[in-house]
């Protein structure tokens, strides 16, 4: 395999006029795991019933074997999911929660699950508590003590970001739940961005669930993520979709939840090979270094402020942004859209309390993609527009 940069953008199809600074949203599949994946789906219509009794519940328990090795986990306590937002759905919509209960939080949490927790607070009455924490953080026990510090006797779960989304901090999970659990809480982890991002081995995190993505920085196709259930909840933890399986219980119940393209799932090995290929650690490596200098180097030259310090970041980082540069949603779209318009530059920009700029590392990117990005956020400032 070609060596990190430029080169290995032959093995991806992203259009080559396309400055790609955003793998962290939806990643970027290989051609060679798509290929895979046109495998499984030729193989499954070739001989729908056989594939879908027989072959498909043994290939799954084989693919969560093989996650689980890599992620420090028996393949027996993963199931897939479609996506992160329904692993935490299925384990926040299937809790039995009481009116008088709390749901502890922070104010980073992912929209998503953030509308979740919203809408079963609505529904059911229990008061949602979100921890905050003051940017620049300066140390990761801020965060552990902003958490802690909200933990009540009423709370019935903490619900947390392993790498918080637009803020891409990565946070002491070990030291939170350890927290956590001294104090009796249980805690469902959103590691999203966590697998193939960090060395991540989820027993020694030790959460009571874990939910994590494949296709942002594992290399699956879109539509492959899982959820890592401690055997003491097993009994309790259903899918959102309760299917023919259901009395077998977990993992059997997840294995099948109605008709769907299984493929991504199946290509999971697919994507571990090629993460292998590419030298595994050697991948975050890379992509921590290159995102730790185009940070800096932006930081520096824009006068951006940094949000954490550089051990708190993984492959995504971000800068925030003055508010004298602008604070809505309307002022963010405005600054994503012209760089993408006017510059072919894929960028986060989100709203939070002020604007905030993200930035991921992937092994195709390079320096001068920063640089670019540098050159068009001056044009943007020149136009106004930042
Ligand atoms: C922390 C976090 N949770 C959940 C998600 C949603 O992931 P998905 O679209 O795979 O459900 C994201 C997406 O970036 C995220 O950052």
């Amino acid at each position: 395999m070609n060596s990190f940069g430029v080169g290995l953008r032959e093995h991806f199809l992203l259009d080559e006029r396309l400055v790609f600074l955003n793998h962290g949203s939806f990643g970027a599949c290989p051609k060679e795991v798509l290929e895979a994946q046109t495998v499984w789906r030729t193989r499954m219509e070739c001989d729908p019933i056989s594939f879908m009794m027989r072959v498909l519940p043994v290939a799954i328990r084989a693919q969560a074997e093989g996650l689980g090795a890599l992620l420090g986990a028996r393949g027996k306590d993963l199931v897939f999911v479609e996506n992160a937002t329904t692993g935490m759905n299925a384990i926040l919509r299937g809790m039995v929660f009481e009116p008088e209960d709390e749901v502890l939080t922070f104010d980073h949490l992912y929209t998503a699950v953030d509308n979740t927790l919203d809408f079963l607070a609505k529904r059911i009455g229990f008061r949602l508590v979100r921890a905050k924490f003051e940017l620049p953080l300066t140390n990761p026990d801020e965060i552990v003590a902003a958490v802690t510090s909200q933990i009540t006797a009423r709370t019935r779960i903490a619900v947390l970001d392993h790498i918080t989304s637009f803020s891409g901090i990565v946070m002491p999970m070990e030291k939170i739940v350890a927290a956590c659990h001294a104090k009796g809480v249980p805690v469902l982890v959103d590691g999203a961005h966590a697998p193939g991002m960090l060395d991540l081995d989820i027993e020694r995190v030790g959460a009571d669930y874990y939910v994590g993505n494949c296709h942002k920085w594992l290399w699956a196709p879109k539509g492959c993520a899982f959820l890592h259930v401690q055997p003491r909840h097993q009994a309790d933890t259903h899918p959102p979709s309760i299917s023919n399986y259901e009395a077998q219980g977990y993992p059997t119940n997840f294995d099948w939840t109605g008709t769907k393209d299984p493929s991504a799932w199946l290509s999971t090995s697919a994507g571990l090979a090629f993460h292998r290929k590419l030298g595994g650690r050697a991948v975050a490596e890379y992509n921590h270094t290159l995102v730790v200098w185009a940070l800096q180097m932006l930081s520096e030259a824009l006068g951006w402020m940094l949000v954490a310090p550089m051990e708190m970041i993984g492959s995504i980082g971000t800068l925030r942004i003055p508010k004298s540069e602008g604070s809505t949603a309307e002022d963010a779209a405005a600054l994503h859209d012209y760089l993408v318009d006017a510059h072919n530059i894929e960028v986060l920009v989100h709203a939070h309390d002020a604007l905030y700029l993200r930035i991921s590392a992937q092994v195709y990117n390079v320096r001068s993609d920063y640089e670019k990005l540098l050159t068009a956020i001056k044009a943007a400032q020149s136009e106004n527009l930042c």
